[in-house]
């Protein structure tokens, strides 16, 4: 069986997508898989490159380019290809992308055009989860409880940006925060603490979307559970990321390691058991499927806050999706060959 390794990507968190990938590259079981490792360039390219048959000795093999790139070592020279190409027999496609274009159901709705098995979450929940307005609509309506927020439209925006004002300060206090309402990995997400940094914020956003969210700022502890399964969903206790920054933006994410995880996180059993019972009931009514991780807000006063659901997390070693399975006995390989099973059924 063949595993086709699609990586990199179109979106803000491309770079992310090659860590993750790396991971996952060096923890497939290759006495069952031969993987093709295929590479979206930034500009949306598709490079086929090297089937390997073993684990890669390092990580410039997924530095693939399609020209020849002087010598640059790093850099393998693979073959531009239509995406339709990827098609094949006997393969099960794992989407390592992070983001818009990767993890917000077109890359899903393509692979099942093609009628090819692949890991993870479909297209539904792909999309739904990917859009922080449409994430919050739809828990709204199952009454899990949110942080409040505004949807601000950049067209909104642009026709009236005194009335955005209006609706933000009347339903929300300062500070606030400001993001683009499909990214991740902190990318576009800004703290606003005044009508001038909101102004700033909003425009920072729309260089990424041109749907934005304004929310209200917590001081709260932030809380994340994995969740695994399709029909039969199962969930981890809590990790804390626990951070001495002004939040977990993605400096602090990737490049400055200023954050710790306290697995398990140190929390009272109902918190737990709270947060699990509203994972279990976001990704149902999503419609998950494969993975997600799902992230909260605690408050001093035990009040959990659902912050949105991730449908391909973070998935290097020092991530927080494995390190929550490892910790409840599932190690990383294991964790790969569970997820292609699920996406095999
Ligand atoms: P992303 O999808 O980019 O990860 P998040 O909604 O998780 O976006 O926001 C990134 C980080 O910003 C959070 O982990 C948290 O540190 C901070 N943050 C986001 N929203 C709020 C909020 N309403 N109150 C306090 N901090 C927030
Ligand atoms: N979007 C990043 C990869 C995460 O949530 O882990
Ligand atoms: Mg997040």
């Amino acid at each position: 069986m063949k595993i086709i390794l699609l990586y990199g990507g179109r979106s803000g968190e491309h770079d992310v997508s090659l860590l993750s990938a790396y991971s996952v590259l060096n923890a497939i079981y290759y006495n069952y898989y031969q993987v093709q490792l295929v590479f979206i360039s930034k500009d949306g390219d598709w490079v086929k490159g090297p089937l390997l048959a073993e684990k890669p000795e390092n990580e410039d093999v997924l530095h693939l380019n399609w020209a020849e790139q002087g010598n640059d070592a790093k850099v393998i020279t693979g073959q531009l290809i239509s995406p339709c190409e990827i098609k094949e027999e006997e393969a099960i496609v794992f989407p390592v992308l992070h983001g818009p274009n990767g993890e917000d159901g077109t890359i899903q709705g393509f692979l099942e055009v093609l009628g090819m098995p692949y890991v993870g979450a479909g297209v539904l929940a792909s999309a739904t989860a990917m859009d922080k307005i449409m994430t919050k609509y739809l828990l709204q309506a199952a009454g899990i409880q949110q942080v409040p927020f505004v949807p601000v439209l950049k067209s909104q925006w642009k026709e009236n940006p005194k009335k955005i004002f209006e609706q933000c300060e009347g339903s929300l206090i300062y500070p606030v925060f400001v993001k683009p309402a499909n990214l991740g990995s902190s990318v576009g997400i800004s703290k606003a603490e005044n009508r001038e940094e909101l102004q700033n914020a909003l425009e920072e956003a729309y260089r990424y979307d041109s749907r934005a969210i304004v929310e209200q700022g917590l001081e709260a502890r932030e809380i994340e559970i994995a969740i695994l399964g399709n029909e039969d969903v199962r969930t981890t206790l809590a990790g804390e990321i626990v951070k001495d920054v002004e939040f977990y933006d993605y400096n602090s994410k990737y490049i400055d390691n200023q954050i710790t995880m306290q697995i398990p996180a140190e929390i009272p059993d109902e918190v737990h058991q709270k947060a699990q019972e509203s994972a279990k009931k976001a990704y149902t009514i999503l419609d998950g499927s494969g993975l997600s991780r799902c992230d909260f807000f605690l408050t001093n006063k035990n009040e959990l806050f659902l912050n949105e659901l991730n449908t391909m997390p973070g998935f290097t070693q020092f991530s927080m999706y494995p390190l929550l399975w490892e910790n409840m006995g599932l190690k990383y390989g294991d964790l790969i060959e569970e997820l292609i099973q699920l996406g095999l059924n």
